[in-house]
């Protein structure tokens, strides 16, 4: 039987698998401080990357991927969960602030995300030339409203657009004063436990369509070169605001997306070059219909990949184990700044299903 509030080793258990989340270059910002019942996440200023990400965007889009993470392994905890966004005006890294609230039973779609999150991974290679079915794609457009945001399949007109920004974005980055070395920084053949390693990087697009990031591009031998899929499937993530809660919102969003892809077999890749350069990112852009892009993902059918290595938990535990403060009631209307609890809770029932 679930105890009525979980115990500090469950709590520990929930943010291991919350550093499962996908971040950028694997930079891993996080950090957390368990409390009572409730867990602090906070954003690392020491792993921000300055060169491609000065306003600390995709630093919280990655620490909101662990924020849906943390809350989905507390719910597959078998407990309910509500998460305040920026709790705290003096504390400007604390991020979230996720109170466990009583015990309630994991549903299938809890179940189903939680089994996903170890088979999550980035997939920088090939996918197979068969097109993703339109039910699919509209779960996965289904998971990024559940948690408040937008997901747009480019059409084919706008895909060639998009790739053609992407392939743009990546020609501006690389001549950026400082990227190539940021870049090598967070990339290698060194054993450590953040950073992509040399394996995930993938081939080259023989086509030159599919602008995979090159995190080779610091090591000296040639990368090699591969068919991709001619017609790859590109999603538009995008968000009402472009606050530092929206982008918060946006991880969340993201990861939401690519655990129901992964639930469904798919493949996926962060495509983020033409939303870190403004003048590009302003044309995946549409403020008017309330659509800031936050993100561009590739989907597909692709091979296994490996597992990118994590920091441990003694390196993203903050050791002072303060006693939280009091949590807001379990139906209480969010408080202005704060998200609401709809968007805390992972509760779609999906229509069965296994993840691999
Ligand atoms: C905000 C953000 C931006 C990312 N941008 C890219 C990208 O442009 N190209 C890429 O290949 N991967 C990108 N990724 C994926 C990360 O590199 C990947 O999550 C990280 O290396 C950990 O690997 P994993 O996803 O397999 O766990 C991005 C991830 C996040 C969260």
């Amino acid at each position: 039987m679930t105890a009525i509030s979980p115990s500090r080793q469950v709590l520990t258990d929930c943010v291991r698998m919350a550093t499962a989340a996908p971040s950028l270059h694997n930079s891993q910002p996080w950090l957390f401080r368990i409390g009572g019942p409730a867990v602090e996440v906070h954003a690392d200023p020491s792993r921000r990357l300055p060169v491609l990400d000065p306003d600390g965007r995709e630093q919280l889009i990655s620490v909101g991927a662990a924020i849906f993470t943390l809350r989905l392994a507390i719910r597959g905890a078998g407990y309910r969960c509500r998460s305040a966004t920026f709790p705290d005006r003096e504390e400007p890294d604390l991020v979230a602030r996720v109170f466990v609230a009583g015990p309630a039973a994991a549903t299938p779609a809890v179940e189903a995300l939680v089994a996903a999150v170890p088979h999550r991974h980035t997939n920088r290679f090939p996918f197979a030339h068969t097109p993703v079915p339109d039910d699919v794609l509209d779960h996965l457009a289904d998971a990024a409203r559940r948690e408040g945001a937008t997901l747009t399949v480019a059409p084919p007109a706008s895909r060639e657009s998009i790739l053609r920004l992407a392939r743009e974005a990546d020609q501006w980055l690389r001549v950026r004063p400082g990227y190539r070395a940021e870049l090598a920084r967070w990339s290698g053949t060194g054993v450590r436990h953040d950073g992509v390693p040399m394996w995930a990087v993938g081939p080259w697009d023989a086509l030159e369509a599919v602008p995979i990031r090159d995190f080779a591009e610091s090591v000296p031998l040639p990368r090699p070169t591969e068919k991709f899929e001619p017609y790859p499937t590109l999603l538009v993530l995008s968000t009402d605001g472009d606050d530092r809660a929206d982008w918060v919102l946006a991880g969340q969003a993201l990861q939401r997306v690519l655990l129901t892809a992964t639930w469904q077999n798919l493949s996926t890749t962060p495509i983020s070059q033409p939303v870190e350069v403004p003048e590009l990112r302003r044309q995946l852009t549409d403020p008017a219909g309330g659509r800031i892009a936050q993100m561009v993902l590739r989907v597909g059918h692709g091979k296994a990949v490996g597992v990118t290595p994590r920091r441990g938990l003694a390196d993203v535990m903050l050791r002072r184990a303060e006693p939280a403060p009091a949590g807001p009631a379990v139906d209480a209307a969010p408080q202005p700044g704060q998200r609401a609890e709809s968007r805390a809770r992972v509760d779609r029932r999906y229509p069965g299903g296994r993840v691999q």
